[in-house]
């Protein structure tokens, strides 16, 4: 079976950080890696994405060339990624001839196929700068959500999308100024074309991941829509059409084709410029995509209707495992505020392993997940350390101890037999999990397999049989030993070079197949070398303060104006009273309303207050709360609601104003 494995390719405008490491490249070197064990013929392709608005725009604010920014981003980018172990096979760039020629032929071949159509549309026009402003050029107010810093047609902080001409208070990106709207000739592709033939590829796909899946039907389900694939820019692959000059081809129409003239580079660089088409050329050639989740539409539906567009026969997706985002500390990483772990600072301070272990015990699969420092350290020190760290380091002592580090191969009692088949059926589950792009399962099994070694050094109580029966001990080590054997082989797609590092100390031979983790053998233990330090909670403490002052300041707090002033007779006129509260329930078929009885001591009364998506009903009871009771009623979802409690409303929702005393119906003045 011949696989390509491709990353989404990184955009050459900024440095790479956790987040993107934890959704798109470490899964897939991880993936490659466990395939070359089970002897797949595998190519890792990726490189960068050198086009788009973002790019020309910081090219033009610096007053460089667009091509300067790139080269400068690729580098870091690619230093970044040698500092933690990914290895790719080539790692090219999109703005390479090789890309140019591939990214028109593919315009063509859909053009001369009638899968393109030229419409006139509006697009914002700069009079200062004489210059369309496509995308990112134009700031202004979402029409949907009214958010400032939306762009052209789309709103990041919604997410929808809208009629260029309905942006509000739109700014050139470039000058500042009012842009005017003018027309323009841009080319679209028509995906409804391929919607029977992206039907029967989907029906295939049973075994994607669900959120994959389901989008895409979702909008197969829909109907699929034209997509413009042109900009009017100046910095991308021309279009290939004559008198088309300042009109490029759209960043995204042309940036996975990056996947195939990648390999078309690579081909060249091992001298055999055919041998890219070996891999996707052949239909049975295994495609796949690994991507974050705000990918996946580009990937799982524009692209292969592009390929299935070509007259050149490319292989289609086999699958694409896309992930969730990675947070940090509990807030969404961002590039523009600095909320970011930088790789390359990272590694300056840690083993890069360390990341990848991190990153693959707490990876956002099937949820968005966290990075957390103080849980960063707890996996290092508590599973790398305590746990894999202790099995190794009891067993080589042990055995230098007492057998000159030699232990050789043993009879096994059955007590050693079961540790070591429990040990088998994991090593398969573990296969079986790599295939299934689980690796945080994988890092979960693969300690509780050095956890059973402990468990079992522990039950054979060896420093107290050595006097009395060293063939039992001997046994107690060698089954020790042949779990840290298969760890040194389930473990080294995550850890590579520590796992080299275990196996040289155990007189393995380098590590070539899946299978050499079951090799019966003696071991020749040499000198144990702790795998990794423990992180002390300074260095932890010096990473959190390094991330807080790094971080640009959040976004200043907005307060609403004071209102005009009232006389006294005027809050005299509010009838507040403290209300016990008696029942709670939510109103059915409502997320913010609860229903609720109180006691005013003089009375109880009923009422619906807004509040049930910060309290749960339960934990008011019993409680104390403000309540304005000379209220007009008020009939809410059929229950007249007589009276209203204070609440105080902040970002997070409604927040009742609490009091810790006081009895039912007291005044409030
Ligand atoms: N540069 C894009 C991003 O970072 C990913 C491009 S993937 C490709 O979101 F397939 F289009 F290249
Ligand atoms: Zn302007």
């Amino acid at each position: 079976m011949k696989y390509i494995v491709t990353s989404a390719l990184p955009y050459a405008n900024g440095k790479l950080h956790v987040g993107h490491v934890a959704g798109a490249y470490l899964p897939a070197d991880i993936f490659v890696r466990y395939l070359r064990l089970k002897g797949e013929d595998v190519i890792y392709i990726c490189g960068t994405d050198e086009h788009g608005t973002p790019i020309s725009i910081s090219a033009d604010k610096e007053g460089v060339q667009p091509i300067d920014v790139v080269n400068r981003y690729h580098d870091s980018i690619k230093a970044a990624f040698d500092g933690i172990g990914i290895e790719f096979d080539n790692f090219s760039g999109t703005a390479r001839p090789e890309h140019y020629e591939l990214a028109q032929e593919f315009f063509s071949d859909l053009y001369a196929n009638s899968h393109i159509v030229a419409k006139t549309t509006m697009q914002f026009y700069c009079q200062h700068d004489a210059r369309y402003l496509p995308d990112r050029y134009v700031e202004g107010i979402c029409p949907k959500c009214d958010s400032p810093g939306a762009r052209g047609d789309q709103c990041d902080k919604c997410g929808q999308t809208y009629e260029t001409t309905l942006l509000k208070s739109p700014k050139c990106k470039i000058c500042g100024n009012e842009p005017q709207i003018r027309e323009t000739k841009h080319w679209f592709i028509q995906l409804a074309h391929f919607t029977d033939q992206l039907k029967a590829w989907i029906a295939q796909k049973d075994y994607w991941k669900e959120n994959v899946r389901n989008l895409m039907l979702n909008l197969l389900e829909q109907g699929l829509i034209e997509r413009s694939i042109t900009r009017d820019l100046s910095w991308g692959v021309p279009v290939p059409l004559p008198d088309t000059e300042g009109k490029v081809l759209y960043v995204w129409f042309e940036a996975p084709i990056g996947y195939i003239s990648s390999t078309v580079e690579w081909a060249k660089k091992m001298g055999k410029p055919e041998l890219w088409k070996d891999y996707w050329l052949d239909p049975d050639t295994r495609l796949i995509h690994f991507i974050g989740k705000d990918n996946i539409i580009f990937h799982a539906l524009i692209w292969p209707a592009v390929l299935m567009g070509q007259n050149t026969p490319y292989c289609l997706p086999h699958d694409i495992p896309a992930n969730e985002f990675m947070n940090l500390e509990g807030e969404k990483i961002s590039t523009s505020l600095n909320w970011a772990i930088w790789v390359d600072e990272f590694v300056q301070d840690f083993d890069g392993e360390y990341l990848r272990y991190y990153l693959a015990a707490n990876a956002p699969e099937r949820q968005d997940a966290d990075f957390n420092f103080k849980d960063f350290q707890l996996k290092i020190n508590g599973e790398l350390n305590n746990v894999l760290g202790n099995l190794g380091h009891r067993v080589f002592s042990f055995a230098a101890l007492n057998f000159a580090s030699i232990i050789e191969q043993v009879s096994l009692d059955e007590a050693a037999q079961a540790v070591l088949t429990q040990a088998d059926s994991t090593m398969a589950e573990i296969a079986s999990s790599y295939e299934d792009y689980q690796v945080k399962r994988n890092t979960r099994l693969i300690m509780d397999m050095a956890r059973s070694g402990n468990r079992y050094f522990e039950e054979q109580k060896p420093w107290l049989n050595i006097k009395t029966d060293r063939e039992k001990v001997k046994q107690t080590l060698w089954v020790c030993a042949a779990l840290l054997q298969r760890i040194s082989v389930a473990l080294s797609p995550i850890l590579p070079k520590h796992m080299k590092a275990l196996r040289q100390m155990m007189s393995l031979p380098d590590l070539l197949s899946w299978d050499d983790a079951f090799v019966q053998r003696d071991f020749r233990l040499g000198e144990f070398k702790p795998l990794l330090s423990k992180i002390e909670d300074e260095a932890i403490q010096a990473q959190l303060d390094k991330l807080h002052a790094k971080a640009k300041n959040k976004p200043q707090k907005t307060y609403e104006p004071v209102k005009e002033q009232i006389t006294f007779e005027q809050f005299s006129a509010l009838d507040l009273r403290l209300a016990k509260v008696l029942e709670a329930a939510p109103v059915p078929k409502t997320d913010k309303l609860l229903h609720l009885k109180v006691d005013l001591g003089f009375e109880q009364r009923e009422l619906v207050a807004g509040i049930a998506q910060t309290y749960k009903a339960e934990e008011l009871i019993g409680k104390t709360v403000t309540m304005l009771v000379n209220l007009e009623p008020r009939k809410i979802r059929g229950i007249l609601s007589n009276g209203m409690i204070l609440a105080a409303h902040d970002e997070d929702g409604l927040h009742v104003v609490l009091s810790d005393g006081g009895s039912p119906g007291a005044p409030v003045q």
